[in-house]
């Protein structure tokens, strides 16, 4: 299965993230070349911490969005509500390698993209009405999409690998209402509280 790793995500990838949680980012052997159909821009890793910086600039106003949307108690409570949840992303070393970081950050990424996939699914079919939250969650979907994308570029071409950890996004199929929108909120504070960390130290 040949997955592309650059520009437009690929008809494959787009399957995968609508399955939502579960489903492993590729299956390809941890030893199979990676292969780029065009050379990485040359400033990359500029353009990956200027992704970063980007989405640091607007993880607050996405977070205080959310709240707002969900009504009664959240926009109030929000931070009582949903600052002691369980929720945790991948591992973070600021002291690793370039290669080791950019793998973290990836995980980080997948875990965050496929989580909010499903949350923004729910969001857009019983809270319609909101859409300044939907514009804010698709451009921070786009945002991810070209740092994915870059980081992908940036393994292969300088480091000759994809990472191929199978990660899952959280699980809010069973959940009811309630709980489906403190799931989201408790996934936006811890995003707001990594997001400075990892802007500042990749
Ligand atoms: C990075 O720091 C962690 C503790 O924060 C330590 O366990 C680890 O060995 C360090 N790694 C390197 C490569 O220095
Ligand atoms: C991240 O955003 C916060 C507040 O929005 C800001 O204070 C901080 O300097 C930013 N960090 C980086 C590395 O851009």
């Amino acid at each position: 299965i040949e997955i592309e790793l650059l520009g437009i995500l690929s008809p494959l990838l787009i399957l995968h993230w609508e399955h939502g949680t579960g489903s492993p980012l590729c299956n390809t052997p941890d030893n199979a070349p990676c292969v780029l159909d065009h050379p990485c821009a040359s400033n990359i890793m500029t353009q990956i911490r200027n992704q970063l910086a980007q989405l640091n600039r607007s993880a607050k106003d996405l977070f205080i969005a959310f709240s707002k949307a969900q009504g009664k108690p959240f926009p109030s409570d929000m931070r009582k509500i949903c600052s002691h949840g369980f929720i945790k992303f991948p591992p973070f070393h600021a002291n690793g390698t370039e290669k080791d970081k950019l793998v973290e950050l990836h995980s980080i990424t997948v875990f965050f993209v496929f989580s909010l996939d499903d949350i923004t699914k729910f969001q857009k079919t019983f809270i319609r009405k909101d859409q300044n939250l939907h514009s804010k969650l698709k451009s921070t979907m786009d945002i991810l999409a070209g740092l994915r994308s870059n980081m992908l570029c940036r393994l292969c071409s300088g480091h000759n690998m994809r990472p191929t950890d199978p990660i899952s996004g959280l699980d809010i199929s069973q959940k009811d209402w309630f709980h489906k929108k403190k799931l989201g909120c408790e996934l936006l504070i811890k995003y707001a509280r990594l997001i400075p960390v990892l802007a500042r130290d990749f």
